[in-house]
Parts: C-alpha cells; structure tokens; sequence
C-alpha cells in the first residue's frame, strides 16, 4: 500500500481507560513520521456522517491521564451493512492508513476490517482496547489493568462493610462474555469464589466454598460474579442463594460502567503508547512497500 499520506484514528466500542494515550501516541508518532492526522468522531459513525477532524500535536497535549476518549465512541453496529457504511468520506478526506482503538470483538474487527480494506483499498490497523481482556492474540488489552484496579478498589471498600456486618456479598464485575477480570479481581482480593461464565458454578459448591471461607474464622464472605444475561449474574445466584442457605445474610453489589471510568494505571498508559508506535510503524512499512 505504498503513497498513504493520511492517517485517520477513531474509537469505536466501548470506551476503555487508556485510549487517549492511543490517540495520543498515534497522532504524535503518525505526524512525526510525515503523515497528516484526522481524528474521526464517534467511532464508525463519524465516517458515516463525516464528522472529521484535523489533528495536530498540541490537539492531544494534557490527555495521557485521561479517561474515556476524546474522539467519542460508539458501537457503530450498522456498518456491517451495505446501507450502514461511509459514501465516500475516506477518499474525501485522502483517505489513506487508518487505526482504530475499540473494544468490539475480534470478530467484528477482522470483519470491519475486511470491508474497509475491499471497499476502500485502506488499510486498517486496530488496538486492541478493552477492559474485558476478551480479545485473542493480546496477553492484555488497554484498560483491563485499569479496570482490575479500580474493582479491587471497590471489593476491599466492601470487605469492609462485611466483615463489620458479618455479611455474604455477590460483587458483579463486567466481562462481557469472559471471566478475566471476575476470576484475576477475586484473586488479588482475597474473595472466597469467583463465578465465570467459562465454567459452570452449581448452587452447593458455591455454598462448600463459601462454608470453607467462614470454616477458616472468616466472619464474611465475598463471591465475585461475572456479568452474564444467560444467568442472570449476581442478582439471581443471591436470590437462588438466599432461598437455599438462609443462613447468609446475603447482599448484592454490581459495579457497573464505575469499571470503564478513571484515569489509566501506569501499565495502560504504556501499553497504549507503545501500542500507538506500533501501529505507525506497522502502517510506515507498509507505505514504504
Ligand atoms: O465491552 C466492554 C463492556 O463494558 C462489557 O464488559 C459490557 O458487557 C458492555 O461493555 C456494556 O456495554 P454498554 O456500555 O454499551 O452497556
């Protein structure tokens, strides 16, 4: 793909800690190599609706330490459809190299890729950015450390109240369809059980777990529960809970979208950064060829 001279950067799925330093290291690296910059708003759909930006270095100056993304995003599930996708807003733009940081699965990102590359002869390089950790090929992907922080944050905050009580609590962490960051939050806390989507939990073993937990002088108990809709997550493992073991004086905390936000951890902001060189480098060799 030789002659790209222009570089766009969107965020597309859902926001992750650790995308503005992407941005950040992408557009610094992209504009010290020679390429112009474009940032492209809220993810796909900016495409869709033209919604693009110039970018300079100054543009991304002061963002390294924060969360969310300034380039918006969204899920932008329409372009996989012929009527979903952009009517000439890449070439409009001189279109050339094109990354994208977001936290749509794998699949989704081949595919997309797939289409821009057919559709548009562009070339697409994609960061992987999630707090999920669900992405194959990557060992983490930017905003999980962030996110595994700010759970174990939460889960030592409840320990308190607990153990005080002398309580069972169901924490629901976030996952998407994965386990990581219910099975890595419940080992770096201490908690008496994690329940993944990956395995099947039945009532009584959880119940033999959490007996184990008060067997060893433990006052309170905290089971950490993975999302999952199939199940109907922490909520219905407590009421299932409840019924059988009333013994539990059992609560129920989801942690919700508190786990997308924050300022990223030192690993997230260095693994995006390093990420962003990449993909400049990645996209300047194949220009170059
Ligand atoms: O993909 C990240 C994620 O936070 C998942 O863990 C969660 O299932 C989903 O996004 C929630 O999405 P939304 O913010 O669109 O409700």
């Amino acid at each position: 793909m030789a002659g790209i001279k222009s570089i766009g950067i969107l965020t597309s799925g859902g926001d992750a800690p650790g995308m503005n330093a992407a941005i950040r290291a992408v557009t610094r690296s992209a504009i010290y190599n020679g390429f112009a910059v474009k940032g492209i708003m809220r993810g796909f759909k900016g495409l869709v609706f033209n919604e693009i930006v110039c970018s300079n270095p100054q543009s991304v100056s002061n963002i390294i330490q924060l969360g969310g993304t300034i380039l918006k995003t969204a899920r932008s599930r329409g372009i996989h459809h012929d009527r979903g996708r952009p009517q000439g807003g890449i070439r409009q733009h001189g279109g050339g190299g094109h990354r994208r940081s977001g936290g749509d699965r794998r699949r989704r990102i081949a595919h997309g890729r797939r289409l821009f590359a057919e559709e548009y002869n562009v070339p697409i390089v994609g960061l992987p950015g999630t707090i999920d950790n669900d992405l194959g090929g990557t060992d983490s992907t930017i905003g999980y450390d962030t996110a595994l922080n700010t759970i174990i944050e939460a889960v030592d905050k409840l320990r308190d109240t607990a153990s005080s009580h002398e309580r069972l609590f169901f924490v629901e962490v976030m996952g998407h369809t994965a386990g990581y960051l219910a099975i890595n939050s419940a080992i770096a806390t201490g908690s008496e059980a994690a329940i993944i989507p990956e395995m099947e939990t039945e009532v009584d073993q959880l119940a033999e777990l959490i007996n184990h937990g008060f067997r060893k002088s433990k006052n309170s108990a905290i089971v950490i529960v993975a999302e999952n809709p199939k199940t109907g997550g922490a909520t219905a493992l407590a009421e299932r809970v409840k019924k059988e073991f009333p013994q539990y004086d059992a609560r129920v905390t989801i942690l919700g979208h508190i786990q997308r936000g924050g300022s990223p951890t030192a690993v997230d902001r260095i693994l995006a950064s390093r990420m962003g060189e990449a993909a400049i480098e990645a996209i300047s060799t194949d220009s170059a060829t």
